[in-house]
């Protein structure tokens, strides 16, 4: 038996998506025929509120396929301090596409204060680059993931916007925001320029994310997708599930969330554990060990059927919920946990 609470990239699609994978109607993709791609991605453009949509193949596509779409050679994009772009997706936009990441401060909500983001904006000045996007994250990964709500999302749009940026949204987990706020997607989607989210996290796809916004903006994404080896063919293939992830999968994301409460609150309970129960609004369960050598707990852990992920350096852990994980392996877990520490 193994309990995965690594990351939600680790979830195997249902039944109901293999099926559809199955029977996928499918044609080549980088000359628009296939039926399978072109209805995800226009669902996909309907659920945010955005002319078009992209499927590409991962969430480090998307970001770097936006930026790279929305930004010229030698300009900025102002990105969170502790944001997946800057810190986890190997500075693709500056390597690939000379555009230089200026990190601010992420707030521990996952946000960015106003002050922050305008003292990050270069004057024209032939010194500067010019800053063009303000690139945001929703639900927050590193800061435990963290929601951001409808009115924090316009109003740092808005602010930007003050600016000229163009206003990206990593959103990777949207979906566990809008469920974890009550609110609907769109109310979080129709005031940034931008989005992309993932189909192979909390959504339990094979693989894939898409990219959401304007026709034109999806034109250009299009030939940096091409460009960047990312021009796929039958893609029908791992489409379909998308189409089965977005039309019931979202829901379910409430079990996920109830499920990191209910780890978060168990773990809570040993003095060896530091954490903040009532902050965990997602599926992302951050926690440090007091005095405990993470490696040991983690490999103790594991030998015992429970994958948690674990950073060497730090003691920082991270366990996430997702489909496939129960609320009896919360209960097991607690035990094994209970062994370790005791
Ligand atoms: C917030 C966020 N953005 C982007 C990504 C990148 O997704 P992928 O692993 O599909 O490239 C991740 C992955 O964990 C993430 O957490």
């Amino acid at each position: 038996m193994k309990i995965d609470f690594r990351s939600d990239t680790v979830t195997k699609p249902s039944k109901e998506m293999k099926k559809a994978m199955y029977e996928a109607e499918l044609g080549d993709d980088v000359y628009g025929d296939d039926p399978t791609v072109n209805s995800l991605q226009e669902l996909a453009a309907e659920k945010t509120g955005k002319e078009s949509a992209l499927l590409v193949s991962s969430g480090t596509m998307s970001n770097l396929v936006a930026i790279l779409a929305l930004a010229q050679r030698g300009d900025e994009a102002i990105v969170g301090d502790k944001s997946h772009i800057f810190l986890n997706e190997a500075s693709g936009a500056s390597v690939l596409g000379g555009v230089s990441l200026r990190p601010v401060k992420n707030q521990d909500d996952g946000s960015i204060e106003f002050d922050d983001i305008e003292n990050s904006i270069n004057p024209i000045d032939p010194h500067k680059t010019k800053s063009s996007i303000l690139c945001l994250e929703n639900t927050h990964n590193l800061t435990g993931g963290q929601p951001l709500s409808p009115t924090q999302i316009s109003e740092l749009s808005n602010f930007g916007r003050k600016f000229n940026l163009n206003i990206h949204l990593d959103g990777a987990r949207i979906f566990n925001s809008a469920v974890a706020l009550k609110v609907d997607l769109i109310d979080l989607t129709k005031s940034v320029d931008t989005i992309g989210f993932c189909l192979s996290k909390g959504l339990s796809c094979p693989i894939g994310s898409v990219i959401c916004g304007p026709n034109d903006f999806i034109e250009e994404a299009k030939r940096w997708r091409k460009m960047l080896g990312g021009g796929m063919r039958q893609a029908g293939v791992f489409a379909a599930a998308g189409i089965v992830g977005l039309n019931s999968m979202i829901d379910r994301m409430e079990e996920d969330h109830q499920n990191a409460k209910k780890l978060a609150f168990g773990l809570s309970e040993f003095s060896e554990i530091i954490i903040d129960p009532n902050s965990i609004k997602t599926n992302i369960v951050r926690f440090d060990l007091k005095k405990m050598d993470s490696d040991f707990f983690v490999s103790k852990l594991r030998d015992n059927g429970v994958l948690v992920n674990g950073s060497m350096k730090t003691k920082n852990l991270r366990m996430v919920t997702h489909y496939g994980i129960i609320s009896e392996d919360i209960d097991y877990t607690i035990e094994q946990v209970s062994k370790i520490i005791n």
